[in-house]
Protein backbone atom coordinates (compact mmCIF):
# COMPACT_ATOMS: atom_id res chain seq x y z
CA UNK A 1 0.00 0.00 0.00
CA UNK A 2 1.23 3.55 -0.80
CA UNK A 3 1.22 6.56 1.57
CA UNK A 4 -1.26 8.78 2.14
CA UNK A 5 -0.07 12.98 1.44
CA UNK A 6 -1.91 15.79 3.12
CA UNK A 7 -1.69 19.12 1.25
CA UNK A 8 -1.98 22.02 3.49
CA UNK A 9 -1.07 20.27 6.11
CA UNK A 10 -0.33 23.19 8.96
CA UNK A 11 -4.01 24.59 8.44
CA UNK A 12 -7.06 24.13 10.61
CA UNK A 13 -8.25 21.13 9.57
CA UNK A 14 -5.05 19.42 7.74
CA UNK A 15 -2.99 19.67 10.96
CA UNK A 16 -5.66 17.49 13.16
CA UNK A 17 -6.04 15.38 10.21
CA UNK A 18 -2.85 14.83 9.88
CA UNK A 19 -2.32 13.33 13.50
CA UNK A 20 -5.40 11.64 13.40
CA UNK A 21 -4.04 9.58 9.91
CA UNK A 22 -0.42 8.99 11.95
CA UNK A 23 -2.55 7.49 14.59
CA UNK A 24 -4.89 5.32 12.61
CA UNK A 25 -1.55 4.42 10.07
CA UNK A 26 1.56 5.05 11.62
CA UNK A 27 3.85 7.63 10.88
CA UNK A 28 5.83 6.23 8.63
CA UNK A 29 2.08 6.12 5.96
CA UNK A 30 1.92 9.77 6.28
CA UNK A 31 3.31 12.52 4.29
CA UNK A 32 2.25 16.25 5.71
CA UNK A 33 3.04 19.37 2.80
CA UNK A 34 2.20 22.89 2.85
CA UNK A 35 3.93 26.30 2.23
CA UNK A 36 3.97 27.01 5.77
CA UNK A 37 7.84 27.41 6.57
CA UNK A 38 8.60 26.78 9.22
CA UNK A 39 5.75 24.39 10.43
CA UNK A 40 6.30 22.82 13.64
CA UNK A 41 3.16 21.71 14.30
CA UNK A 42 4.39 17.68 13.84
CA UNK A 43 7.47 18.22 15.80
CA UNK A 44 9.18 15.22 13.52
CA UNK A 45 6.37 12.97 14.14
CA UNK A 46 5.95 12.77 10.19
CA UNK A 47 7.90 13.28 7.03
CA UNK A 48 7.39 17.01 6.46
CA UNK A 49 7.64 18.45 2.73
CA UNK A 50 7.75 22.28 1.97
CA UNK A 51 4.94 22.68 -1.40
CA UNK A 52 3.49 25.34 -3.02
CA UNK A 53 0.71 23.35 -4.82
CA UNK A 54 0.92 26.00 -7.62
CA UNK A 55 4.54 23.42 -8.50
CA UNK A 56 3.36 20.86 -10.31
CA UNK A 57 6.72 19.65 -10.87
CA UNK A 58 7.54 19.44 -7.61
CA UNK A 59 3.94 17.87 -6.58
CA UNK A 60 4.56 15.20 -8.93
CA UNK A 61 8.34 14.81 -8.04
CA UNK A 62 7.27 14.26 -4.52
CA UNK A 63 4.40 11.98 -4.88
CA UNK A 64 6.57 9.91 -7.19
CA UNK A 65 9.28 10.00 -4.69
CA UNK A 66 7.03 9.04 -1.82
CA UNK A 67 4.89 7.12 -3.58
CA UNK A 68 1.23 8.03 -2.43
CA UNK A 69 -1.60 6.74 -3.23
CA UNK A 70 -4.50 9.13 -1.76
CA UNK A 71 -4.07 12.44 -1.56
CA UNK A 72 -6.30 14.96 1.22
CA UNK A 73 -5.62 18.03 -0.52
CA UNK A 74 -6.45 20.58 1.71
CA UNK A 75 -4.34 23.67 0.98
CA UNK A 76 -6.76 26.72 -0.10
CA UNK A 77 -7.73 30.05 0.57
CA UNK A 78 -11.20 30.23 2.39
CA UNK A 79 -13.84 33.12 2.01
CA UNK A 80 -13.05 36.08 3.53
CA UNK A 81 -9.30 36.87 2.40
CA UNK A 82 -9.98 35.36 -0.89
CA UNK A 83 -12.46 38.54 -1.01
CA UNK A 84 -9.89 40.81 -0.49
CA UNK A 85 -7.48 38.54 -3.49
CA UNK A 86 -10.41 37.23 -5.66
CA UNK A 87 -7.27 36.62 -8.58
CA UNK A 88 -5.45 34.87 -5.75
CA UNK A 89 -7.96 32.46 -4.35
CA UNK A 90 -8.70 31.74 -7.69
CA UNK A 91 -5.31 30.48 -8.75
CA UNK A 92 -4.64 28.61 -5.41
CA UNK A 93 -7.85 26.80 -5.09
CA UNK A 94 -7.97 25.97 -9.03
CA UNK A 95 -4.92 25.84 -10.19
CA UNK A 96 -3.72 23.84 -7.07
CA UNK A 97 -6.93 21.37 -7.77
CA UNK A 98 -5.74 20.61 -11.03
CA UNK A 99 -2.01 20.05 -10.32
CA UNK A 100 -3.60 17.14 -7.70
CA UNK A 101 -6.04 15.73 -10.11
CA UNK A 102 -3.40 15.72 -12.98
CA UNK A 103 -0.43 14.44 -10.97
CA UNK A 104 -3.47 11.89 -9.40
CA UNK A 105 -4.13 11.12 -13.26
CA UNK A 106 -0.84 10.58 -14.31
CA UNK A 107 0.72 8.98 -11.63
CA UNK A 108 -2.16 6.21 -10.79
CA UNK A 109 -3.22 7.86 -6.80
CA UNK A 110 -5.61 6.04 -6.07
CA UNK A 111 -7.85 8.65 -4.11
CA UNK A 112 -8.15 12.11 -4.19
CA UNK A 113 -10.04 13.57 -1.39
CA UNK A 114 -10.62 17.48 -1.29
CA UNK A 115 -13.20 19.50 0.90
CA UNK A 116 -15.81 22.22 -0.79
CA UNK A 117 -17.69 24.06 1.33
CA UNK A 118 -21.40 25.80 2.38
CA UNK A 119 -19.95 28.69 -0.07
CA UNK A 120 -20.83 26.68 -3.26
CA UNK A 121 -24.17 27.90 -2.84
CA UNK A 122 -25.30 31.17 -2.73
CA UNK A 123 -28.68 33.36 -2.46
CA UNK A 124 -30.72 31.92 -4.08
CA UNK A 125 -30.61 28.42 -2.36
CA UNK A 126 -33.17 26.91 0.12
CA UNK A 127 -31.65 28.25 3.66
CA UNK A 128 -32.69 25.44 5.83
CA UNK A 129 -31.87 21.75 4.79
CA UNK A 130 -30.08 22.88 1.52
CA UNK A 131 -29.99 20.02 -0.43
CA UNK A 132 -27.17 18.37 -2.53
CA UNK A 133 -28.97 19.29 -5.79
CA UNK A 134 -30.00 22.97 -6.19
CA UNK A 135 -28.59 26.41 -7.63
CA UNK A 136 -24.75 26.61 -6.87
CA UNK A 137 -24.69 30.32 -7.59
CA UNK A 138 -21.84 31.16 -4.98
CA UNK A 139 -21.40 35.18 -5.18
CA UNK A 140 -17.63 34.81 -3.30
CA UNK A 141 -14.39 33.50 -5.34
CA UNK A 142 -14.37 30.78 -2.69
CA UNK A 143 -17.44 30.06 -3.24
CA UNK A 144 -17.10 30.07 -7.20
CA UNK A 145 -13.76 27.77 -6.96
CA UNK A 146 -15.20 25.45 -4.81
CA UNK A 147 -18.53 24.98 -7.33
CA UNK A 148 -15.63 24.76 -10.32
CA UNK A 149 -13.78 22.36 -8.10
CA UNK A 150 -16.68 19.91 -7.99
CA UNK A 151 -17.03 19.82 -11.16
CA UNK A 152 -13.19 19.03 -11.70
CA UNK A 153 -13.48 16.36 -9.44
CA UNK A 154 -16.85 14.93 -11.61
CA UNK A 155 -15.00 15.52 -14.97
CA UNK A 156 -11.68 13.79 -14.00
CA UNK A 157 -13.52 10.78 -12.81
CA UNK A 158 -15.76 10.68 -15.74
CA UNK A 159 -13.12 11.24 -18.04
CA UNK A 160 -10.64 9.06 -16.70
CA UNK A 161 -11.42 7.49 -13.59
CA UNK A 162 -9.92 9.62 -10.79
CA UNK A 163 -11.52 8.47 -8.06
CA UNK A 164 -12.09 11.89 -6.72
CA UNK A 165 -14.52 12.56 -3.50
CA UNK A 166 -15.50 15.64 -1.86
CA UNK A 167 -17.95 17.05 0.87
CA UNK A 168 -19.45 20.07 1.46
CA UNK A 169 -17.74 21.37 5.19
CA UNK A 170 -19.78 23.98 6.80
CA UNK A 171 -17.58 26.50 9.59
CA UNK A 172 -15.19 23.84 11.29
CA UNK A 173 -15.28 24.94 15.21
CA UNK A 174 -11.79 23.63 16.69
CA UNK A 175 -9.18 24.18 19.51
CA UNK A 176 -5.98 22.96 18.07
CA UNK A 177 -4.80 25.05 14.94
CA UNK A 178 -6.64 28.58 14.41
CA UNK A 179 -8.73 29.02 11.11
CA UNK A 180 -7.08 31.35 8.59
CA UNK A 181 -9.15 33.71 6.56
CA UNK A 182 -12.63 32.15 6.81
CA UNK A 183 -16.22 34.48 7.58
CA UNK A 184 -16.90 31.23 9.71
CA UNK A 185 -13.61 31.87 12.27
CA UNK A 186 -15.85 34.33 14.69
CA UNK A 187 -17.09 30.79 16.00
CA UNK A 188 -13.74 29.85 16.88
CA UNK A 189 -12.97 33.37 18.00
CA UNK A 190 -15.71 33.70 20.70
CA UNK A 191 -14.20 30.48 22.36
CA UNK A 192 -11.21 31.48 22.62
CA UNK A 193 -11.72 35.38 24.00
CA UNK A 194 -13.91 33.52 26.64
CA UNK A 195 -11.20 31.35 27.57
CA UNK A 196 -8.61 34.82 27.58
CA UNK A 197 -11.83 36.10 29.92
CA UNK A 198 -11.15 39.20 26.92
CA UNK A 199 -14.47 40.45 25.31
CA UNK A 200 -15.13 39.88 21.91
CA UNK A 201 -16.35 41.89 19.12
CA UNK A 202 -18.11 40.00 16.52
CA UNK A 203 -18.07 40.71 12.66
CA UNK A 204 -21.37 38.72 11.96
CA UNK A 205 -24.47 39.98 13.46
CA UNK A 206 -25.96 37.62 16.77
CA UNK A 207 -29.02 36.50 14.88
CA UNK A 208 -27.01 35.09 11.55
CA UNK A 209 -27.26 31.42 11.50
CA UNK A 210 -24.95 28.98 9.66
CA UNK A 211 -23.91 25.71 9.75
CA UNK A 212 -21.07 24.47 11.49
CA UNK A 213 -19.33 21.49 13.28
CA UNK A 214 -17.08 20.30 15.53
CA UNK A 215 -13.18 19.23 14.34
CA UNK A 216 -13.78 15.30 15.56
CA UNK A 217 -16.98 15.36 13.39
CA UNK A 218 -14.98 17.03 10.66
CA UNK A 219 -12.31 14.67 10.86
CA UNK A 220 -14.63 12.02 11.20
CA UNK A 221 -16.38 12.68 8.06
CA UNK A 222 -13.58 13.24 5.29
CA UNK A 223 -12.07 9.61 6.76
CA UNK A 224 -15.78 7.75 6.60
CA UNK A 225 -15.60 9.43 2.70
CA UNK A 226 -12.03 8.72 2.09
CA UNK A 227 -13.02 4.74 3.06
CA UNK A 228 -16.67 4.23 1.78
CA UNK A 229 -16.05 1.46 -0.69
CA UNK A 230 -16.52 3.00 -3.92
CA UNK A 231 -19.81 1.17 -4.89
CA UNK A 232 -21.57 2.87 -1.66
CA UNK A 233 -20.98 5.97 -3.59
CA UNK A 234 -24.22 7.56 -5.93
CA UNK A 235 -22.29 10.88 -6.29
CA UNK A 236 -18.85 12.40 -5.95
CA UNK A 237 -19.65 15.34 -3.53
CA UNK A 238 -21.66 14.83 -0.59
CA UNK A 239 -23.52 17.97 2.32
CA UNK A 240 -22.32 17.33 5.41
CA UNK A 241 -24.72 18.62 7.73
CA UNK A 242 -24.20 18.98 12.29
CA UNK A 243 -25.25 21.91 13.56
CA UNK A 244 -26.65 25.08 12.69
CA UNK A 245 -25.78 28.20 14.97
CA UNK A 246 -26.04 32.01 15.71
CA UNK A 247 -23.35 33.81 17.75
CA UNK A 248 -26.16 34.39 19.73
CA UNK A 249 -26.32 30.81 20.51
CA UNK A 250 -22.61 30.15 20.65
CA UNK A 251 -22.43 33.42 23.28
CA UNK A 252 -25.18 31.40 25.98
CA UNK A 253 -23.47 27.87 25.59
CA UNK A 254 -20.10 29.50 26.43
CA UNK A 255 -21.57 31.77 29.16
CA UNK A 256 -23.10 28.48 31.05
CA UNK A 257 -18.80 28.68 31.85
CA UNK A 258 -18.46 31.76 31.73
CA UNK A 259 -21.19 33.91 32.56
CA UNK A 260 -19.62 37.21 32.18
CA UNK A 261 -18.16 36.75 28.78
CA UNK A 262 -18.71 39.85 27.09
CA UNK A 263 -19.52 40.28 22.86
CA UNK A 264 -20.50 43.29 20.99
CA UNK A 265 -21.32 42.63 17.67
CA UNK A 266 -20.05 44.97 15.00
CA UNK A 267 -21.14 43.57 11.23
CA UNK A 268 -18.46 43.89 8.96
CA UNK A 269 -18.05 42.96 5.03
CA UNK A 270 -18.27 39.22 5.98
CA UNK A 271 -21.86 40.22 7.04
CA UNK A 272 -23.13 39.81 3.30
CA UNK A 273 -21.19 36.65 2.59
CA UNK A 274 -22.51 34.43 5.58
CA UNK A 275 -26.02 36.00 4.73
CA UNK A 276 -25.43 34.47 0.96
CA UNK A 277 -25.38 30.51 2.70
CA UNK A 278 -27.66 28.05 4.00
CA UNK A 279 -28.68 27.95 7.98
CA UNK A 280 -28.57 24.09 7.24
CA UNK A 281 -27.93 21.63 5.00
CA UNK A 282 -30.18 18.38 3.97
CA UNK A 283 -27.23 15.50 4.46
CA UNK A 284 -29.24 12.31 3.43
CA UNK A 285 -27.08 11.19 0.82
CA UNK A 286 -24.01 11.34 3.35
CA UNK A 287 -25.89 9.48 6.06
CA UNK A 288 -27.75 6.92 3.56
CA UNK A 289 -24.55 5.68 1.46
CA UNK A 290 -21.53 6.19 3.63
CA UNK A 291 -23.33 6.22 7.38
CA UNK A 292 -22.94 10.15 8.17
CA UNK A 293 -23.84 11.10 11.65
CA UNK A 294 -22.30 13.74 13.89
CA UNK A 295 -21.42 13.19 17.49
CA UNK A 296 -21.31 16.54 18.88
CA UNK A 297 -23.72 18.93 19.54
CA UNK A 298 -23.73 22.58 21.37
CA UNK A 299 -23.57 22.01 24.67
CA UNK A 300 -20.81 19.05 24.42
CA UNK A 301 -18.63 21.25 21.71
CA UNK A 302 -18.54 24.06 23.73
CA UNK A 303 -17.82 21.63 27.25
CA UNK A 304 -14.87 20.52 25.19
CA UNK A 305 -13.78 23.19 22.91
CA UNK A 306 -13.26 25.11 26.55
CA UNK A 307 -11.78 22.42 27.97
CA UNK A 308 -8.81 21.79 25.39
CA UNK A 309 -8.23 25.56 25.12
CA UNK A 310 -7.63 26.05 28.81
CA UNK A 311 -5.06 23.46 28.07
CA UNK A 312 -3.39 24.94 25.50
CA UNK A 313 -3.74 28.37 26.84
CA UNK A 314 -2.52 27.67 30.31
CA UNK A 315 -6.22 29.09 32.51
N1 LIG B 1 -15.17 28.22 6.85
C1 LIG B 1 -15.18 28.60 5.47
C2 LIG B 1 -15.11 30.06 5.32
O1 LIG B 1 -15.64 30.73 6.16
C3 LIG B 1 -16.40 28.09 4.80
O2 LIG B 1 -16.07 27.04 4.00
O3 LIG B 1 -14.58 30.54 4.37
Amino acid sequence: MGKILVTGACGQIGSELVIKLIELHGSDQVVASDIKRPCEIFKNRVTFHYLDVLDSAELKKMVAEEEIDTIFHMAAILSAVGEKNPQWAYQVNMQGLINVLETARLLGVNKVITPSSIAAFGPDAPKDGTPDDTPLNPTTMYGVTKVAGEKLLQYYFLKYGVDGRSLRYPGIISSETAPGGGTTDYAVDLYVHAVLQKPYVCYIDKDTPLPFMYMPDAIKAILQLAEAPAEALSRRVYNVNALSLTPAQIVAAIRKFYPNFSVEYQPDYRQQIAESWPHSLNDDFARRDWGWQPDFDLDRMSQDMLEKLKIRYGK
